[in-house]
């Protein structure tokens, strides 16, 4: 008998550490995501995360609107009508919303919500909580093998929606603060922009070729938000550059190039103020390099050069060879081209000019 209670006790005690040990694990798998930054990406991983841990054939993440009032899909897989829209009191996941608790409902066929979603035959909800206020929820259906939910089943939702409401507000406020700092960039480049007519526009067109090439050369979202701001802040030095200079109707003598010329240097010095903008101070730093190490400024050479440094210095270049320069008549597109081809190897890199090659001829 005694033998019976220890063998029972036995397999509870293992039982429960293994759900113990599923919850654990779960974490440190969600934790990962907080290794990257983008919505998008976040609330897939809550997805496919929420259909292995569980074992459900349905799951998607809802999001609440910005005034609160309608919940939309965000991500979802399997049986579900990503087109829907909630509005607020509409079910059961409005109700998981406004309580801020999980709920379950086995066989809904036969409960209120027996309308509620075709097809889906038993439902587990999850508010998805920021710190102060609910931004979502995350809704599984029914278990692989038609089983129904359990407490655990209940615990381990919780678990994957506690971390992804701190891995969403974490991103929301990334998203925030980068709108806040290209505000402030687009600011500056327009301040830079005002001292010299010659240069207006210049940044912005720059940013959209660099993006162009960085596109065809399969570089990360995360790499081309980067060079994105260092398109938009690469000539930042040439603030510290006296207006005359700037303005200069004629060709510069050699003692006003070489002040121009420091325009790389003050931008990245300018910049330096700005931990987070490590990578893109380097690609302002060093955009007028010359891929054979000759005729540059600081004398880097191949891949010496930020892979950044090198796209700018195609995209600024064709955009300099295309626009009014006082000092110079403008050059047809295929002029600029050809230019930049026959510059290919010496002041470009090659692999960068087929890219240019590739995006301007699309
Ligand atoms: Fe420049």
């Amino acid at each position: 008998m005694e033998i019976n209670n220890l063998q029972n006790d036995l397999s509870l005690t293992v039982r429960e550490l293994s759900d113990t040990y599923e919850e654990l694990s779960l974490l440190y798998r969600i934790s990962e995501i907080y290794s990257t930054l983008s919505i998008d990406e976040i609330c897939l991983r809550i997805v496919d995360e929420a259909v292995s841990t569980l074992s459900v054939k349905t799951a998607a993440v809802l999001f609440l609107d910005e005034k609160g009032e309608i919940l939309y899909t965000k991500a979802y897989k399997g049986a579900w009508d990503g087109e829907r829209k909630f509005a607020r009191d509409d079910g059961v996941i409005w109700k998981t919303i406004v309580t801020q608790k999980p709920s379950a409902f086995c066989r809904i066929k036969e409960t209120d919500y027996c309308d509620y979603i075709q097809g889906i035959a038993s439902l587990m909800v999850c508010p998805i909580l920021g710190k102060r206020k609910a931004v979502g929820a995350i809704v599984v259906a029914d278990k692989e093998f038609g089983e129904e939910f359990f407490s655990n089943d209940t615990k381990l939702l919780m678990a994957i929606s506690s971390q992804a409401g701190l891995a969403i507000e974490n991103a929301f406020l990334y998203s925030e603060l980068e709108a806040l700092l290209v505000g402030a960039i687009r600011c500056m480049v327009k301040a830079l922009e005002a001292k010299s007519r010659w240069t207006a526009g210049h940044s912005e067109r720059v940013t959209e070729y660099a993006l162009g090439i960085g596109r065809v050369m399969d570089i990360e979202t995360e790499i081309l938000e980067k060079l994105k701001i260092c398109s938009l802040l690469h000539d930042i030095g040439k603030i510290a550059v006296p207006v005359e200079i700037l303005n200069k109707g004629t060709q510069l003598t050699e003692t006003e190039w070489r002040e121009i010329s420091r325009h790389p240097s003050a931008g990245a010095e300018i910049l330096g103020e700005i931990k987070q903008f490590k990578d893109v101070i380097l690609g302002v730093k060093y955009h007028h390099e010359h891929w054979d190490g000759q005729g540059g400024i600081f004398g880097l050479r191949h891949e010496e050069i930020p892979l950044m440094a090198r796209i700018l210095s195609v995209a600024d270049t064709f955009d300099a060879l295309t626009s009014d320069r006082p000092y110079r008549p403008t050059n047809s597109k295929k002029d600029a081209i050809d230019e930049i081809v026959r510059c290919s190897g010496t002041q470009f890199d090659p692999a960068v000019v087929e890219a240019f090659l590739e995006w301007v001829n699309a």
